[in-house]
């Protein structure tokens, strides 16, 4: 099967890239190879490569910057899936698209479901949202898989800041009220690979539209914090382990707010799908492990 996966150097794209199945003829293009807000360039790569799926890994993720760039976000996170969905659907290939958590406000006390309304409180929230109301109507066969809080070994990311600041300080401020699902990049990448494997095997009745998939269990910052610099300092990944501090938000503005509790209830996608949830603490040892060797 070819595959199309854009974006493919951000923490997703290089999972992708990293533990890509053998059945698979990749085609993995990052953001120099194919500017995915360029329609032009996205017909001509899908006249080229001739993709029968394409996985969009590609979008602007940096959540504050985005409240004062909000065109680059917009042309990103909307336009580009826009241009990909458009050329999927007259090429006759399938789009996998990913999206996010903060398309909800942060106001329930219960994790998300697909069905829940959504009322994004950024640019970046709502950006991803038009890409992903873009997608389901210019694509037929498209599936839109919502993930929250990523990291890996790879990119910039809340496990690798956190590490970085245990190195510098001895006491490490951590907002205790934001609750949501920490999601490894290859885990997301093994779901999307399963589901490509699925789709491979049964394209005609493959199940189609929004899903959920985030890691468990739900955790605050502040508890994702403490487990990191726990592990970390175990494994010799840091000197010495700093104490963590719980903070409410208020002492820690951003430019963008985030919402207060955002996790994603996934069991349509374990109901539909042969996908299981990943636990981020054994995932989370694994991303250790790949930084010991770097
Ligand atoms: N990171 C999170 O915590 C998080 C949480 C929930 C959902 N998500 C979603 O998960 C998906 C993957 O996120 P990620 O963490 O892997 O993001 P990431 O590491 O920031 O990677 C995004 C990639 O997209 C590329 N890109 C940006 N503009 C592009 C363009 N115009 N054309 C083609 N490629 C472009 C970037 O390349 P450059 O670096 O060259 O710009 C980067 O390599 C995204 O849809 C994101 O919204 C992420």
């Amino acid at each position: 099967m070819r595959v199309l996966v854009t974006g493919a150097d951000g923490q997703v794209g290089t999972e992708l890239r990293l533990n890509v199945p053998e059945w698979v003829e990749l085609i993995a293009l990052n953001s120099r190879q194919l500017d995915i807000t360029d329609l032009q360039a996205v017909e001509v790569c899908m006249a080229q490569y001739r993709p029968q799926l394409i996985i969009n890994a590609a979008a602007y993720t940096a959540v504050d910057r985005a409240q004062t760039e909000q065109q680059q976000a917009h042309a990103v996170n909307a336009s580009g899936p826009a241009n990909l969905a458009r050329s999927a659907e007259t090429a006759g290939a399938a789009l996998f698209h990913i999206s996010t958590d903060y398309v909800f406000d942060g106001v329930s006390e219960s994790p998300y479901d697909e069905s829940a309304l959504t009322s994004p409180q950024t640019v970046y929230g709502r950006t991803k949202l038009d890409g992903e109301q873009a997608v389901a109507e210019l694509c037929t066969r498209h599936l839109i898989l919502r993930t929250s809080w990523v990291f890996s070994a790879h990119g910039g990311n809340f496990v690798k800041t956190m590490l970085r600041l245990a190195s510098e300080r001895d006491v490490l401020r951590v907002v205790a009220d934001q609750y949501g699902g920490p999601t490894s990049a290859k885990s997301i990448a093994a779901c999307l690979w399963t589901l490509a494997s699925e789709y491979r095997g049964k394209p005609d009745s493959f199940c189609w539209g929004l899903f959920h998939f985030s890691g468990a269990p739900i955790s605050s910052w502040y508890g994702f914090a403490e487990h990191i610099v726990a592990v970390a300092a175990q494994e010799g990944l840091i000197e010495k382990r700093p104490l963590v501090e719980p903070i409410p938000s208020t002492d820690f503005p951003t430019p963008a707010p985030r919402p207060a509790f955002s996790a994603l209830n996934c069991d349509k996608i374990r109901d539909f799908h042969a996908v299981e949830l990943s636990d981020w603490r054994e995932d989370l040892s694994a991303v250790f492990a790949t930084l010991g060797r770097l």
